[in-house]
């Protein structure tokens, strides 16, 4: 049976009145049946023309081609790539209302999906709105009928790579160098065996790590070598899996690493370890959530999803003992490598897939007094629910998906007998429609 044929979309622009902004920052509007469309490009109270983009049965899609009455909160997109580019998707929106809008988010959430309400809000945690992003993934692609190479984000509306020099959100050393980047893939004799390039920044240098389908030719791994040594950016090669990741050769061999100047502690990590994706908010968010946990020298803390240890180390400063639980092993040792490191013997560090309900173990049954969390997307709702058996005096929660944020504190404060102390979000993914939040729960 062949497939059904789409019905072309109607070519007509269509005029909609913004009622608000969806979670992913596209403009909302009812049309006169009251089916809802969401728009991207567009802000609450404007008065747009769009153009349709997808029709589904319940919604329509679509993006504006024309602001007819603009909101105060409108400015120019800085990026000239900003209206196709699926990277960013609020740049049209002044960076204070971004964040305010992220707030409400936040509290809508809490109120909606967690039946909670924050006793304080926090002012928003804010930094640098551009040049700020230390980690990407650029996607490659060899499309000769759009000029060769592309290299970047895919499209807002298709998932094509969108045509782009620069990104103004990238640190600059990356971002101001994809039009270079385009140029060089072109000249490889294997121009269509990237797949990607993984970008992975520290506080001093950047590396890129070319995920090469096939060996390279000579000449190729020539190119990759002058185009690193000429501007600074360290180059590695990735044939196969992760742990394939190795620098081009020994002149592009480095160690990365941040340093957390509040506490004085140095990390070292791999290009391909999680670390937080603004170095600005991270020099901010840590020291925050140490003074939330508000620590003593009597504290046995435990901190959940703990990465290459980026708050227990912190934590392990102020408190009698710190233990750090994560998932991937890799960087359960890099955890322990940085505490020893720093000097630091006070923190423990397991790796336990925390979203197993079954998961347990020795860390399980130690005392706690104070809890952190900073699950993924996905959330903590597994490790929430044993709250009750570890009976911690504060938890600080620290989100980047307020909807599982507002779902773990319904079932903390609504089954497990905390209340929501204060909550507030940090701006860690400026002209993105993420949101990056932090919640302190006391027993009651
Ligand atoms: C948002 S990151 C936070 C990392 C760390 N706290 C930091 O600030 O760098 C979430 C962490 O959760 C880990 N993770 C994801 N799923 C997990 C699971 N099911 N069990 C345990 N850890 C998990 C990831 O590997 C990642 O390190």
């Amino acid at each position: 049976m062949g497939r059904r044929r789409r019905k072309p979309l109607p070519q007509e622009p269509v005029q909609a009145i913004i009622e608000s902004l969806a979670h992913d920052g596209k403009g909302v509007s009812h049309n006169e049946e009251g089916k809802v469309a969401f728009i991207s490009g567009a802000l609450p109270d404007e008065e747009v023309l769009y153009k349709l983009t997808g029709r589904r049965r319940s919604f329509d899609s679509g993006e504006v081609v024309e602001v007819l009455r603009p909101s105060p909160d409108r400015v120019e997109p800085p990026c000239p790539h900003f209206s196709g580019c699926g990277g960013c998707s609020l740049q049209q929106m002044e960076p204070t209302a971004q964040i305010h809008f992220k707030q409400q988010t936040l509290l809508d959430n809490f109120e909606r999906l967690g039946r909670v309400t924050a006793e304080t809000v926090r002012p928003p945690l804010t930094g640098p709105n551009h040049s700020y992003r230390r980690k990407a993934r650029l996607g490659v692609r060899y499309v000769p009928k759009k000029g060769g190479a592309l290299v970047g984000f895919r499209e807002k509306s298709s998932g094509y790579l969108t045509v782009m020099d620069s990104c103004r959100v990238l640190v600059p050393a990356v971002g101001e160098r994809i039009g270079e980047l385009r140029e060089l893939i072109n000249s490889l004799e294997q121009c269509n065996k990237i797949a990607q390039i993984e970008v992975a920044c520290d506080d001093q240098q950047c590396l890129l790590v070319f995920r090469n389908l096939e060996p390279l030719p000579e000449g190729d791994l020539e190119k990759l070598d002058q185009f690193g040594k000429a501007t600074h950016l360290k180059i590695y090669l990735q044939p196969k899996g992760p742990d394939t990741v190795a620098p081009l050769n020994d002149d592009h061999q480095t160690t990365l690493r941040y340093h957390l100047d509040r506490f004085d502690l140095d990390f070292q990590f791999l290009p391909t370890d999680f670390t937080q994706v603004n170095g600005a908010i991270n020099q901010e968010m840590v020291p925050l959530a140490v003074e939330l946990l508000a620590l003593s020298q009597d504290d046995e803390v435990l901190d959940l999803f703990c990465g290459l240890g980026n708050f227990t180390l912190p934590i392990a400063r102020q408190a009698a003992q710190v233990v750090g639980v994560e998932g991937e092993q890799s960087l359960v040792e890099r955890a322990r490598e940085n505490a020893a490191a720093n000097q630091i013997d006070n923190a423990h560090f397991y790796a336990v897939d925390l979203q197993d309900e079954e998961s347990g173990g020795v860390w399980l049954n130690e005392r706690y007094s104070k809890v952190l969390l900073d699950p993924p997307r996905s959330g903590a709702l597994e490790i929430v629910q044993k709250m009750g058996k570890i009976r911690p005096q504060r938890i600080v929660y620290v989100s980047c998906n307020p909807a599982t944020l507002a779902r773990d504190a319904d079932e903390l404060v609504n089954n497990q007998g905390y209340r929501l102390a204060t909550a507030g979000v940090m701006d860690m993914f400026p002209h993105t429609a993420h949101v990056e939040s932090i919640a302190l729960f006391i027993r009651e």
